[in-house]
């Protein structure tokens, strides 16, 4: 490894064939923006500085890691183009290793090894390829009778292309070492074709010059792939999926039915826990360990401690304390914090709520704004009248309360601890510490009427 490992990546491009609003860069493999993946590897292979080409305006450059030079392609097209925009980030003595934003998978292994060979064979440019893809719409390696590179033919548009050069097994994999002066010096002769300045054209030129180009061939079939259109993107997303995957299961986590799962790349599983069919786990998600989750799970931006379970259920920036058990049917909304040992049962609801250790709400509830206690149980049925038709207001209940089934409560209002609640109250003022807090009209029974009614009607 040089000292000072200088990558390009290449992210300005207009990505066409995506069909979408959205920058091809920007298209996310298991929840993380493609351009992030490539950023991540360049740093795992140990870039110094990493640059990044966007255009101005693309929304690509605000994603980025703060410690990303951003360069901005506001000239040309291709990706000759795109490096050129990046001539002053970068300096002329230093060797740069040049990646496509459109190759997610790149692994750091594979760009330490093109570093490598570009040492080892003292090498002016060397470039990465692979024979272990179809080659279709890819760049084809020419190579001399001697075997060293001679150019490279882009297969994209067939027209004008020779059934040799159609026929070229090995691909050029838009991902590259180069001298950094003697690439900016060779790509201020390449021209413009079919609209584009080709970075691929340096290769000819360096040639001439005299220059080493010398190749790495890989068969890391993940790191090869790139995405121009959306089925590329699928066939990505696979792969990144099984890497993922596998991460987690060599770290201890079970997978009953790893292909009807969805984990995304930053989540956080710890060991022995297992997860069930039909889960997703997006965004900065954690889990412990010795967790249940699934099956058909959702959790998204949340955090679940040691010992958790969650079945049948709908997270999103929640969190939940060792022990508690969630679901099945629980909605778990921003801010619902459930407390060690916890149970959130069945068709309940909670949102920006702190649900005490121990306490239980099993049933059929909806908790907003509210403060439950510790051991604290709520009944089925029971419900939080928050929002007043202007603001949301809090409901708190005290530790080791009882609540009867189908209780409102209009918030703002507060429940002492050790109190209990009639069933069917709607409580709209404050219960002490012990008492019962009871509002419901008192019971009448009208004695012998089935069978006055049966006289009178009969
Ligand atoms: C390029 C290579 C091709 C190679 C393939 C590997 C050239 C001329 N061709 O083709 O030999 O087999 O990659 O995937 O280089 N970009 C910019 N600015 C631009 C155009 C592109 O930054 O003006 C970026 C894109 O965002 C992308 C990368 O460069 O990350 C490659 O561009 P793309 O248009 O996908 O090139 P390919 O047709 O795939
Ligand atoms: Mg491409």
């Amino acid at each position: 490894m040089p000292d000072q490992l200088t990558v390009l990546v290449m992210a300005a491009g207009k990505g066409t064939r995506m069909r979408s609003a959205l920058p091809k860069v920007l298209h996310p493999v298991c929840g993380r923006p493609m351009v992030e993946w490539v950023i991540g590897a360049a740093r795992a292979a140990g870039a110094s500085d990493v640059v990044c080409v966007t255009r101005p305006g693309d929304g690509v450059a605000e994603g980025l890691p703060d410690d990303v030079t951003v360069a901005e392609q506001t000239t040309g097209e291709g990706t000759g183009a795109a490096v050129l925009a990046a001539r002053e980030s970068i300096a002329p003595g230093a060797t740069v290793a040049i990646l496509s934003g459109d190759h997610p998978l790149v692994s750091a292994e594979l760009i330490g090894e093109l570093i490598a060979t570009h040492e080892r064979e003292l090498a002016t440019a060397t470039i990465l390829t692979t024979d272990s893809l179809d080659p279709t719409g890819y760049g084809r390696i020419v190579r001399a009778p001697d075997g060293s590179v001679e150019r490279i033919v882009e297969t994209k548009y067939t027209e004008g292309l020779s059934a040799e050069e159609l026929a070229l097994p090995e691909i050029n994999l838009g991902s590259y070492a180069f001298n950094a002066g003697a690439l900016f010096a060779a790509l201020d002769e390449v021209g413009v074709e079919g609209g584009e300045v080709y970075l691929t054209g340096v290769f000819p030129l360096l040639r001439d010059a005299g220059k080493r180009v010398a190749s790495h061939l890989t068969g890391d079939v993940s790191s090869a792939m790139g995405v121009n259109s959306r089925a590329d993107l699928m066939a990505v997303e696979r792969l990144a999926q099984q890497r993922i995957l596998e991460r987690h299961a060599l770290a201890g986590v079970s997978f009953a039915a790893p292909d009807t799962v969805h984990i995304e790349a930053d989540v956080e599983i710890g060991a022995d826990t297992t997860i069930g069919p039909g889960v997703t786990l997006r965004g900065a998600t954690a889990i412990g360990a010795g967790c249940e989750i699934g099956p058909q799970t959702t959790i998204a931006d949340s955090s679940l401690a040691d010992g958790a379970s969650c079945v049948h259920s709908f997270l999103t920036e929640a969190r939940v304390e060792a022990g508690a058990s969630v679901g099945p049917f629980a909605y778990l909304r921003p801010g619902a914090h459930i407390g060690a040992g916890a149970k959130i049962g069945t068709f309940v609801e909670v949102k920006n709520s702190e649900i005490g250790a121990g306490a239980k709400v099993p049933h059929l509830s909806y908790l907003g704004d509210a403060d439950v206690g510790e051991g604290a149980n709520v009944a089925a049925g029971n419900i939080t009248a928050n929002y007043d038709g202007f603001a949301k207001h809090r409901t708190k209940i005290g530790s080791e309360v009882r609540t009867g089934v189908n209780a409102s409560f209009v918030a703002p209002v507060t429940v002492g601890d050790g109190a209990y609640i009639g069933a069917g109250s709607v409580i709209s003022e404050d219960v002490p510490p012990g008492a019962l807090g009871i509002s419901r009209p008192e019971q009448k029974n009208v004695a012998g009427y089935t069978e006055r009614m049966k006289r009178e009607r009969g």
